[in-house]
């Protein structure tokens, strides 16, 4: 047995929206509710009920706190009220097919004209496009009720003819040709879908050559259905919702069998049903004369085109494009931000310059993509900038084992880890987020390598030439600690890293330089020493007003009388800390009236003694002190350094 798909077959673009956007929302966390069944699939209302979505008759049925979806057959303006008054956030799929019919039902009643509507009146879409009308309107389900609707109304004023988007296209036709014999001007709006004409041909052309057709679909799916009426004029016709109610015994003594489906089927019921009857499917092929149209149309993909945009959703914009198509941009085909909000990006009447993604002729749906022009546009400017030498700017959007991507004028520019940063030590993950400045090293195809390195290091360069020019000893410098080793700390002081000396940390005797500074600490310093030759330099960082000994200088004449600690022992004497950075020595004869044999016998490190200051020899740094000078004295006050040094 021979099976044969339709192409057509399965979701149209309005339900597909309807089913992405509640999914969409589903997925985020959000209380959803629909305003009846989203879509005329059982299988595809019970999965969305399992996620959490609940169906409600009424915008008053809406629980708090639930968000809405307008399904695509779209509601009256009465429901979109209802929605307001209660303060609901509702997320309209309305098909933007519908929704033009509910202009034109608005425009009838505007315009004094009788609105004729060809539909199901029990259809939720044919009471959401009555809902939008404003004057007299009238239903009719086939030719014989709108003759009789036309006896009645006076139609002196003129009447607008629309249909439901399913409504069956030679029905329509004959409706149509009978309003233009008896208007002389009928306003008449040829609304139904491309989506279902094109599946009532398909199904209808597949019908004629095989023995039986199978359609798939919700047995409530208006679309469904007639499909399978179409199909069932030609040959025998099944109508099954899932691979489950399919029966081997159908399909006794049959060759060829062709598959089709309703607007509302998703491609997982199609696939089962399918791979249930499976051995040998194929798609029905272009016929030539297809394929000569579609060589020939205008549209296609790949090409640039201006779009205006019509109307925004939270998902997409809608543009004109300047063709029978509709086009649609979706929010990820807008921008790379996706934190961006469509109503920030654009709004109605914008002109964008757009890519065409994809075209959908059945449909009449072109989907375009603001990103992939910008992309274009901007791969142009980087690939010029390959050859100038050009540096360009971008921001680092993410890191990964191999460097960095920065994107440069919408176009994802590559950065080796090693031509990240100028230093091989830096850590390169820390550039993401960050904007930077680049030179493109190659650009072939999707290879597009930049270096930030190379941009680093003329930059460093000229900023070691302007130091170079300008440094002098005693200049101050405001400097960031780079690097420590034993001997000291390397400082960059704007292009060129200086060293600070250990002993030019502290006054204090230190063991590390880490005991003072550490990497990445701004500090102040001065250049005490250059060779330009072998261009190093060399940085001080105490401050002379800090030297201990200018303070021991300026605080402590001879003669002055203090309490001190005994900070070490040695066998001619004890060292007493004066100040932090300045020992004195008391010498064993100065210790005691008495003889002293050994110091640790009268003395012991921490132990407090007062000492008097006997002589001091600034160009060796040696302090003299006595203990047993005092002992000849009265009794000294602890002051009496401040004393004398006054
Ligand atoms: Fe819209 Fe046509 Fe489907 S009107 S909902 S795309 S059948």
């Amino acid at each position: 047995m021979k099976i044969i798909k339709a192409k057509t077959a399965g979701f149209c673009f309005g339900v597909d929206r309807a089913v992405n956007m509640t999914y969409q929302l589903l997925g985020q966390g959000v209380p959803v509710a629909t305003l009846g069944p989203l879509i005329h699939n059982p299988q595809c209302v019970d999965d969305l009920a399992a996620r959490g979505a609940i169906t409600v008759d009424r915008a008053e049925d809406v629980p708090p706190g639930c968000q809405v979806v307008i399904r695509s057959h779209g509601v009256p303006e009465t429901v979109y009220d209802a929605l307001r008054a209660r303060g609901i956030i509702y997320h309209d799929a309305t098909c933007p097919f519908v929704a033009k019919i509910h202009r034109l039902a608005r425009r009838a009643g505007q315009e004094g004209r009788v609105l004729l509507v060809a539909g199901d009146r029990a259809h939720p879409e044919v009471q959401g496009i009555v809902g939008h009308a404003c004057g007299e309107v009238h239903i009719f389900a086939d030719l014989s009720e709108l003759e009789k609707i036309c006896q009645e109304i006076d139609g002196k004023s003129g009447v607008f003819a629309v249909a439901q988007t399913t409504f069956e296209v030679k029905k329509w036709r004959e409706c149509t040709n009978f309003l233009k014999k008896v208007y002389t001007n009928p306003q008449i709006f040829d609304t139904i879908c491309n989506a279902t004409w094109a599946r009532q041909q398909e199904a209808e052309r597949l019908s004629r050559m095989c023995d039986c057709m199978v359609v798939i679909g919700g047995r409530h799916s208006s679309n469904t259905q007639k499909l399978a009426a179409v199909a069932g004029k030609h040959t025998r016709t099944i109508l099954v919702e899932t691979a489950a109610e399919l029966e081997p015994a159908w399909f006794w003594g049959v060759q060829t069998v062709g598959v089709t489906a309703g607007a509302s089927t998703p491609s997982s019921i199609i696939e089962e049903v399918l791979s249930s009857m499976s051995e040998e499917i194929r798609e029905e092929e272009m016929s030539f004369e297809e394929m000569i149209d579609a060589s020939m149309k205008p549209v296609y993909s790949g090409k640039a085109v201006k779009g205006v945009v019509t109307a925004i959703t939270p998902s997409e914009v809608q543009v004109d494009i300047g063709t029978k198509q509709t086009g649609f941009v979706k929010l990820e085909e807008l921008t790379n931000d996706p934190s961006a909000k469509v109503e920030d990006l654009v709004k109605k009447g914008d002109e964008l310059d757009l890519i065409v993604t994809k075209v959908n002729d059945q449909e009449g749906i072109v989907y375009l993509s603001k990103k992939r022009f910008d992309e274009n546009k901007g791969k142009e400017e980087v690939a010029a900038a390959v050859e100038s030498g050009e540096i360009m700017e971008g921001d680092v959007t993410e890191s990964n084992s191999g460097g960095v991507v920065v994107l440069v004028n919408n176009v994802r520019v590559f950065v080796p880890r090693s031509q990240a940063t100028l230093r091989h030590s830096e850590d390169y993950t820390k550039l993401v987020k960050q904007h930077v400045r680049l030179r493109i090293k190659q650009c072939e195809g999707r290879h597009i390598v930049g270096s930030i390195r190379e941009v680093l290091a003329e930059e460093a360069d000229a900023k070691r030439e302007a130091f170079w020019q300008n440094v002098e000893i005693g200049k101050h410098y405001t400097g960031t600690v780079k690097s420590l080793t034993n001997y000291g700390a390397f400082v960059d002081i704007g292009g060129v890293d200086g060293l600070v000396h250990i002993s030019e940390l502290s006054w204090d005797r230190i063991k590390h330089p880490s005991e003072v500074v550490k990497v990445g600490d701004v500090i102040d310093v001065y250049v005490k020493d250059l060779d330009t030759e072998n261009k190093k330099v060399s940085l001080g960082f105490k401050k002379v007003e800090d030297d201990p000994w200018v303070k021991f200088k300026a605080e402590y004449p001879i003669g002055s009388v203090f309490t001190a600690p005994v900070v070490s022992i040695t066998k001619f004497g004890a060292f007493v800390r004066i100040l932090p950075g300045v020992d004195g020595l008391v010498h064993i004869s100065e210790i005691s009236r008495d003889r002293v044999e050994k110091v640790s016998d009268v003395l012991s490190v921490g132990q407090e003694v007062q000492v008097k200051l006997i002589d001091v020899d600034y160009d060796k740094k040696r302090i003299s002190l006595s203990m047993k000078a005092l002992l000849n004295e009265a009794p000294v006050q602890e002051d009496a350094a401040e004393e004398a040094a006054e």
